[in-house]
């Protein structure tokens, strides 16, 4: 029997869980402060309640005694900001920005070390744009960041479908497509690109062409002795971010 299992928050998390007990079989249930995690033969039911969030744990995660995802942590990228699944905690002193990605099969759950070297590119060029375009978004991770922090125009692409269905779920109302650069719909000012070097290259004149230059451009993906031949190809390199064997580099807009 596969089991099915959300996790619910809100004020009302307890009283949903007292509901469930008496509508449906529950199999298990993990109480916390402010969560309960219920474990179901079914989909959940529809709850009554006002401001519930509810989270459908990955099959893997709800069926298994040990995954290894229940070993994850948050992320710190920076000192105020991080990363973590939906069924990892936020740490109790954290109050920077917080991304909640799923560790789903798409690339990008905030581990890798370009993933990371591209998150720190964003956070330090920041600069509040209009338009914001993620090229190879795997699960969204980068989109997410830009809509956190308040971009209402977002597009996205990638090459591979479980990318591009994870990150249309992620990122409500972006537009996501399935394809490279050229597939994206209009062209944005802020552009990030987390792809080997190889796929940059391939990419670049794409890129280029979806970028109104009047945001930054983050390229990532490239380790150091890949770096120059990408630097190259761009009109200028303003900063460069490393995390672990990955750079990100950084142009700025001109004016
Ligand atoms: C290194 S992962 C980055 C994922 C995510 N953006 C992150 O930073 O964690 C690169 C992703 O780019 C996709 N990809 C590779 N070449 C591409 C291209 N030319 N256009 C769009 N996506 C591409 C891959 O399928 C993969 O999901």
């Amino acid at each position: 029997m596969t089991l099915r299992a959300y996790r619910i928050t809100g004020a009302f998390a307890q009283d949903a869980l007292e509901l469930l007990h008496a509508v449906t079989d529950v199999r298990g249930a993990l109480e916390e402060d402010d969560a309960v995690t219920v474990w179901l033969d079914d989909a959940l039911p529809d709850m009554p309640f006002d401001g519930l969030e509810i989270f459908e744990l990955p099959a893997a995660v709800a069926n298994a005694s040990s995954t290894g995802l229940e070993n994850d942590q948050p992320i710190l990228v920076a000192e105020d900001l991080l990363v973590r699944p939906p069924w990892v905690e936020r740490p109790a002193t954290f109050t920077g920005i917080e991304l909640i990605v799923p560790r789903g099969m798409a690339f990008g759950s905030g581990e890798h070390d370009s993933t990371q070297a591209a998150l720190l590119a964003l956070h330090a060029a920041w600069n509040d744009p209009v338009s914001f375009a993620d090229v190879g978004t795997g699960s969204g991770i980068l989109a997410l960041y830009a809509m956190t922090r308040g971009c209402r125009r977002i597009e996205a692409c990638d090459v591979e479908e479980p990318a591009v269905l994870a990150a249309r779920e992620l990122l409500e109302g972006a537009d996501v497509t399935l394809g490279g650069p050229e597939t994206m719909p209009w062209r944005a000012d802020f552009v990030v690109a987390n792809l080997t070097a190889k796929e940059q290259h391939a990419a670049l004149p794409a890129i280029l062409d979806r970028w109104t230059q009047r945001g930054p451009l983050v390229l990532s993906g490239m380790r150091e002795h890949e770096v120059d031949g990408v630097a190259a190809r761009l009109p200028r390199v303003d900063a460069r971010c490393v995390r672990g064997a990955f750079t990100a580099l950084t142009v700025l807009p001109s004016a």
